[in-house]
Formats: structure tokens, sequence, C-alpha cells
């Protein structure tokens, strides 16, 4: 069966979606066959990798509340071979809604990875919205791991602290097999002080891991999500394309 990864942290811009995309086109061109599902109702991920939302009928929403829906009946292709995409809409803020008083609402997601679907993959990668709501938490049930980006440009170590508190109690309750995978530092200066503090203060901290690669701040990983491509397609000699390589064996070997 494949991983499950999830890609968490409630706050917004810190590089969710960029890692998921990229670790995922990065995973595929190492050779794995690689699922990104996409749990942000914004739909960036879906976007990203090339997706034209209005042909998007059925999709993760469908899927986590509909029991006829399986997942497999979501997914398509990308233009990245091995790299396949459960896309979304924004109809997942109103399943998110419904699934509230839903029966077992934190396992509606995992239930829904059927083996049928797992054993076709090796690394599936999901990208959470902004907070901490219920479908993270379904992400994080459903999940083997969890990667936490966090961005290296302000002090944002607070959020960091709440998210790994409600990782541990994911993992005493709802999910004993979930490991915390490492922070990834993004939007990584090195010229700042600010940027090379934050970097320090990340690997200080103590009990979680943190990944030895390091995102930095880049204009080709703002452009590439344009083309509906990852970066390591966008363009694959480029600084940023050989960091998710280095993230996706970091990953691979964890
Ligand atoms: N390392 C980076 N350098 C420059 N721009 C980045 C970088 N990572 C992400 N971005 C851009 O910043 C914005 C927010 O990133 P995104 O991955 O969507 O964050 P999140 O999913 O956490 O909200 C996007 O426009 C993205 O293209
Ligand atoms: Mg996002």
């Amino acid at each position: 069966m494949g991983r499950i990864i999830a890609i968490a942290n409630q706050k917004g811009g810190v590089g969710k979606t960029t890692c998921a995309i990229n670790l995922g086109g990065a995973l595929a061109q190492l050779g794995e066959r690689v699922l990104c599902i996409d749990l942000d109702p914004q739909g960036n991920l879906s976007v990203g990798l090339g997706i034209d939302l209005n042909s998007v009928e059925r999709g993760m929403a469908q899927v986590i509340v509909e029991p006829d829906v399986s997942l497999a009946s979501v997914i398509r292709e990308t233009k990245t071979p091995r790299l396949d995409v459960a896309p979304t809409t924004i109809d997942l803020s109103a399943a998110e809604m419904e699934l509230m008083t839903a029966i077992g609402r934190e396992m509606a997601l995992r239930d829904k990875v059927t083996p049928d679907v797992a054993d076709r993959y090796s690394h599936i990668v999901i990208d959470c919205p902004p907070t901490l709501g219920l479908l993270t938490l379904n992400a994080l049930v459903a999940a083997d791991g969890v990667i936490i980006p966090v961005q290296t440009q302000y002090y944002s170590l607070k959020g960091v602290a709440a998210l790994l508190k409600i990782i541990k109690t994911v993992q005493a309750r709802l999910n004993p097999r979930l490991q915390v995978l490492g922070l990834l530092p993004t939007f990584y200066d090195s010229r700042t002080i600010l940027g090379r503090d934050m970097l320090d203060s990340l690997k200080e901290t103590g009990d979680h891991p943190v990944f030895r690669t390091v995102i930095r701040q880049s204009v080709k990983i703002g452009e590439a999500p344009t083309a509906g491509v990852p970066i390591t397609t966008y363009d694959a000699r480029s600084e940023a394309a050989k960091s998710f390589l280095e993230l996706a064996k970091e990953v691979a070997h964890a």
C-alpha cells in the first residue's frame, strides 16, 4: 500500500500547496507512482497540476460526503508521467459543513482510501487547507506521515506548536500510525538575519525532526503553477527543482 503523507499547517501562504505539487512531481520523476489529493476547497493544487476547475463535476467534495462516490472515480492523470491528481472545487467547503454532523466524521477520507487505490501508488500526498478544521483532521487520520512547511520569513513557531499538539491528540486517540516526518523550512532567504534565526530555532526547539532540505525563496516556484506542472517539469535545472528532488529522496528514505 502507498504511503500517505499529509502536508499541513493552519497558516496560509507557508508553501503547503507548493510542497504537495512539487514533492509529488519530484517523487514521480524518481520513478515513484504518486497521487496528489486536493483537500483545500480553494483548489490551488488542482489548478497547479493543470486541472480546469470548471471541468470537475465530481471531486473530493463528493468523495468525502457521498457514500457512492469512490476516490478512484475522481482521479485524473496530469501532464507529468506517474503523477495523478484527485481534484477539488469550492464545493468541498460545503461538504466540510455537511460532514460536521456525520457519524465517523473524522474517518471519512480514511475510509475512501481503499486498497484498490492505495495499491496503485507508492505515495499519496494530501494538500490540507489553512485551518485546523475537519478537513485537516481527516487528512491526519488518513495519513502515515505529516510534513509541516514553516515560513522562515516571520516568526511562526507558535502556530507550529499548536499543530504539533493536535497531532499528538490524533496519535493518541485516532491514528497511532501517524508520524511527524519533519518540519520543512520554506521561503528561506539566507541574506536575512530573521531567515537564519528561524532556521536555527526550528532546529533547536526540540523533539520534532527538521528536513535537511530547505526550500529557498524563488521566482520560478511561483511561476510553475501557471503552467500546470511541477517545478521539476517547468524548469528541471533550477535550484528549486533540485531542492524538491532532495526532499523527495529524504521523504522516500524517512
Ligand atoms: N519558495 C517559494 N518562493 C517563492 N514563492 C513561493 C515559494 N513557495 C510558495 N510560493 C508562492 O507563495 C504563494 C503561497 O504558497 P502556497 O504553496 O500556495 O501556500 P499555502 O498552500 O500554504 O497557502 C503561492 O503563490 C506560491 O506560488
Ligand atoms: Mg494551499
